[in-house]
């Protein structure tokens, strides 16, 4: 059974990735602001499921989920960094209307606040068996694919957390962590919409299979959903 901590556990890909796990009978710490369709699994899935309250915005929050953790369990075995806003205003987004307010929005929410989470884990990875570290990141963060415009916030933060997960990779590999990103691929959720080829079943189910093969000399990749590297 792997200890499993998750952020943004109640919608979309990150509550799939819950489901599945819960599924395969791993202990998830599912950290979220709400709760609504989380609680659903209460009852299923009793004692393998510990919601954890958690904007990974508020550094105050971070510490208390992680003492959470550390209330149960003496280790994890994985902590996945899923949370991630993309919000449709122009002022995160289009040349001309960009406000630096949602710049620093974005570029915390993506990539500062995972850093704090790994930085606020790290005692308890240090114990996990096999412990890993996973970004979801986005294409939009890599250099070679971004050679259209628009969609400042969103790239630049998830640009920032490829190279925040390069630079852990760099301290923790040595450590036995292995860390690495991932492009969930385009998938049906709210940041995704309805048109996206791929279902959160089928994307988080790709990402688990791939988690479950990783080995240190993954350590550091940027994967695609189909387990091969991403352009960076
Ligand atoms: N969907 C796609 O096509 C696609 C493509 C590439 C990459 N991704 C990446 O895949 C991951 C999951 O995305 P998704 O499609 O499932 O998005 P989503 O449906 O918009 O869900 C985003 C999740 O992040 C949470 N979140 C946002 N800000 C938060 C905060 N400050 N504190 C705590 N939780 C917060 C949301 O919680 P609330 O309900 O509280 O807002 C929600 O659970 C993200 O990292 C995203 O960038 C998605």
């Amino acid at each position: 059974m792997q200890r499993i901590f998750i952020t943004g556990a109640n919608r979309g890909l990150g509550l799939e990735i819950v489901r599945q796990y819960l599924e395969r009978g791993d202990h998830v710490f599912a950290a979220a602001r709400k709760f609504a369709a989380v609680e659903h699994y209460d009852g299923k899935y009793k004692g393998r499921l510990t919601r954890v309250k958690l904007d990974v915005d508020h550094m105050d929050d971070i510490a208390a989920a992680a003492q959470t953790v550390r209330s149960e369990v003496n280790g994890l075995d994985m902590l996945i960094n899923n949370a991630a806003i993309n919000p449709r205003e122009s002022g995160y987004r289009s040349l001309g209307s960009l406000e630096p307010q949602a710049l620093e929005h974005s570029l915390h929410t993506n990539a500062v606040a995972p850093l704090m989470i790994v930085q606020a884990l790290l005692d308890l990875l240090k114990n996990g068996t096999n412990p890993k570290v996973i970004n979801i990141t986005s294409q939009q963060g890599s250099m070679q694919y971004k050679t259209h415009g628009g969609g400042y916030a969103y790239s630049i933060s998830k640009a920032a957390l490829n190279m925040a997960t390069r630079a852990l990779a760099g301290d923790l590999g040595s450590q036995g962590i292995i860390t690495m990103m991932i492009h969930p691929g385009w998938v049906q959720t709210d940041m995704g919409g309805g048109g996206a080829p791929l279902s959160a079943q089928q994307s988080a189910s790709s990402l688990i299979n791939i988690i479950d093969n990783l080995t240190p000399k993954d350590n550091g990749r940027f994967f695609n959903i189909n387990g091969q590297d991403h352009m960076w």
